[in-house]
């Protein structure tokens, strides 16, 4: 597949020079609601937005929650249609028109495959379909993988979803990271990058930052060990300097607390 100077402009502001990046998901309302500190998303994202080289969100959020000023690509999630009440999550489809994403100035379009799932057939052709239309106008797509209650995210697993994904036409890839995550990451032709997963202790979330890049993803897409953090600031700065800084885990935590001692940045709703 060609790349134009559209697409390339497009991915180099979302990695930067040194191939790596930093995303910051707070796509979460899409199908959870008001999602645990993402309440008020104007009230988190706002700190966050000098430190994210990317934001992934909605269109609503987007509009709603974000000055039109700000000087951040938008990774526009364009899948939903299913809420956290539902058994079955993989009920996705296309949400936001092609039109809407070039209106909004996204830089980048996210959609769920479930590999796996009840709607699998359904996902996948959605992403095909949106490749196909966002390609025409030099926008990549991002495959989300592995969003699922039931799946067991191991190395196998995640390495057929995201080949399945690159396979597809996706530009870039988000799943989880893994044992063995070098495997996923060989046999995926495009960018990883991981997702956090549920907040678990800061420390913890830097190692395995620090683990994912060593592995050869590119980066992060997080979201909840960001913002639900108590020190979101100094958590975002933290994992900056793994990605971006080559930083290791015990440079990361010293960073985290000593931001968190200067800047008292407790997002409260
Ligand atoms: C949900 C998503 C989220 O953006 C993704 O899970 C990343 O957030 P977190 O780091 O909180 O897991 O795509 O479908």
């Amino acid at each position: 597949m060609s790349m134009d100077w559209g697409m390339r402009n497009r991915l180099s502001r979302i990695f930067k020079s040194d191939g790596k990046t930093v995303m910051l998901a707070v796509d979460h309302g899409y199908f959870q609601g008001p999602t645990t500190r993402l309440e008020n998303p104007r009230r988190t994202i706002e700190p966050l937005l000098p430190y994210a080289d990317s934001i992934m969100l909605t269109r609503g959020v987007l509009r709603n929650c974000v000055d039109a000023r700000a000087d951040v690509p938008v990774v526009l999630r364009v899948s939903g249609g299913v809420s956290i009440l539902k058994e079955d999550l993989s009920d996705e489809d296309i949400t936001t028109s092609i039109e809407e994403a070039i209106r909004l100035n996204a830089s980048a379009l996210a959609l769920s495959i479930f590999v796996g799932e009840h709607h699998e057939h359904r996902t996948l052709v959605n992403l095909a379909r949106l490749v196909d239309e966002a390609e025409r106008y030099g926008i990549p797509v991002l495959a989300v993988t592995a969003v699922g209650r039931e799946m067991a995210r191991d190395a196998r697993y995640l390495a057929l979803a995201c080949r399945i994904a690159a396979e597809l036409g996706a530009r870039l890839v988000k799943t989880y990271y893994c044992e063995n995550f070098e495997k996923v990451v060989d046999s995926c032709p495009v960018p990883l990058v991981i997702a956090g997963g549920k907040k678990i202790p800061e420390r913890d979330a830097l190692q395995l930052t620090y683990n994912a890049v060593r592995d050869g993803a590119a980066g992060v897409d997080m979201g909840r060990n960001i913002w639900q953090s108590d020190h979101p600031v100094a958590m975002i700065r933290a994992v900056r300097a793994i990605v971006h800084d080559n930083a290791s885990v015990d440079e990361a935590w010293q960073i985290f607390n000593e931001l968190k001692g200067k800047e008292e940045v407790v997002v409260k709703q």
